[in-house]
């Protein structure tokens, strides 16, 4: 089937541009600009009300489109590598707004962020501290650093993607804080200004943030027993989306979220609240649309196999990820379909027994709610070309 004709159905059945793709390639990421500027609306509204700092975590998206409008927004941002804190500051990005995490900061990224002069690093241990504290000496600068604690809170989330439990490897043990505090303090090349804490991804049981806001008030208590003055209060990202209703839920509950720690969270007058939100921001907003290259009838199962892999949308493989799957070009009775990319693994599959109307040779499957960590994580495994991408504005 000739490209034009598939757009021609995708115009009668679906809200997609059909100029925006015309001529273009599958698979592509189809990005919904104006959806990214409505959702970012209702965070700086939560942002300007309670004077919150949000920090965008560029790992689940650093498409430089969206991240225009995320800086025009307003917000700060959150990099995990040298090249990631680099990419902020090629796009516009404030360096004070830049907060870096992660567990392993080599030297040259440590001295890249002191040299860009970005606003905090969240240190994950106290060999750490030491290192950057070595090298903002030798650069004859203080570095600003946040403890990244792990707060031993259940986040109830996918095993890989909890982050705050005892067993996983990021952050500062409760037991070592103290210790690590009173180290930190003989450390004269850095100023140490905040509690850092991330407990997971895809949260969507406020109950977690509320256990998480019980630590962290136990902690302030602590630190100000021992006379440590915390300026600033990093809570990290987490807030999950609805996958399965990505129309009816298109922005996430960003009210309940930011209620939930202005209620629980006891702040100190002066102390700053950031987070680093990366899905709640960008995941509604993308598409992975691809084309339907075979119909495999096996004996047990249909095949759609399409021109979009693993390679290009891992989470499905990686994690066993739902995400909601449309044909948006056909109109014919439902059958079920396993719906699978043409890389060569058996975990090249976007869902199972997935009911979609007949499916045949060049209909077009929209794979929903990909707008985080989809063209982010994608290789070019099985030497295949990464996808296009398109904007509706
Ligand atoms: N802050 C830190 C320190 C993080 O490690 C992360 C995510 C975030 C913020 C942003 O979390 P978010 O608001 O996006 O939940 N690839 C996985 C997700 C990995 C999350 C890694 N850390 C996925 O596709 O589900």
């Amino acid at each position: 089937m000739c490209l034009s004709f598939w757009l021609l159905k995708i115009h009668t059945m679906t809200n997609f541009p059909i100029n925006k793709l015309k001529g273009l390639q599958t698979p592509l990421y189809y990005y919904d600009i104006e959806l990214l500027k409505k959702t970012l609306n209702e965070v700086k509204e939560y942002q300007n009300k309670w004077g919150y700092h949000v920090h965008y975590a560029m790992k689940a998206n650093a498409n430089a489109r969206l991240l225009e409008e995320i800086r025009k927004a307003g917000l700060g941002i959150d990099c995990v590598s040298g090249n990631e804190v680099q990419h902020a500051v090629n796009e516009g990005f404030d360096a004070k707004k830049i907060v870096y995490a992660g567990v392993g900061k080599a030297d040259w990224e440590i001295k890249l962020a002191l040299e860009a002069g970005i606003g905090c690093f969240n240190v994950e241990s106290y060999p750490e501290a030491e290192v950057i504290n070595e090298i903002a000496g030798s650069m004859n600068k203080i570095a600003k650093i946040a403890l990244r604690i792990n707060p031993n809170v259940d986040a109830h989330t996918h095993a890989y993607i909890t982050t705050g439990l005892e067993e996983n490897k990021f952050g500062i043990g409760l037991t070592e804080i103290e210790s690590v505090v009173e180290k930190v303090k003989t450390l004269r090349n850095i100023e140490l200004c905040g509690m850092h804490f991330h407990i997971g991804s895809q949260i969507t049981d406020m109950g977690a943030f509320v256990a998480l806001c019980i630590r962290v008030n136990e902690l302030m208590h602590w630190m100000e027993a021992h006379h440590v003055d915390i300026k600033i209060v990093n809570v990290g990202g987490g807030l999950g989306i609805d996958y399965e209703h990505p129309d009816v839920a298109d922005v996430p509950n960003f009210k309940e979220y930011f209620e939930t720690f202005h209620k629980h969270l006891e702040l100190r007058d002066g102390q700053e609240l950031h987070f680093e939100l990366g899905r709640a921001i960008v995941a509604q907003c993308g598409t992975l649309i691809t084309k339907v290259l075979y119909v495999k009838e096996g004996r047990k199962k249909k095949f759609a196999i399409v021109d979009a892999g693993m390679n290009d949308l891992i989470r499905p493989a990686l994690y066993h990820a739902y995400h909601k799957i449309e044909n948006i070009t056909s109109t014919e009775a439902n059958e079920m379909y396993d719906v699978v990319g043409p890389v060569c693994e058996s975990s090249d599959c976007f869902g199972q027994e997935v009911v979609l109307p007949k499916t045949k040779r060049g209909d077009i499957i929209a794979i929903r709610s990909a707008g985080a960590y989809g063209e982010v994580m994608a290789s070019k495994y099985n030497l295949r070309e990464f996808a296009n991408k398109v904007y509706s504005i």
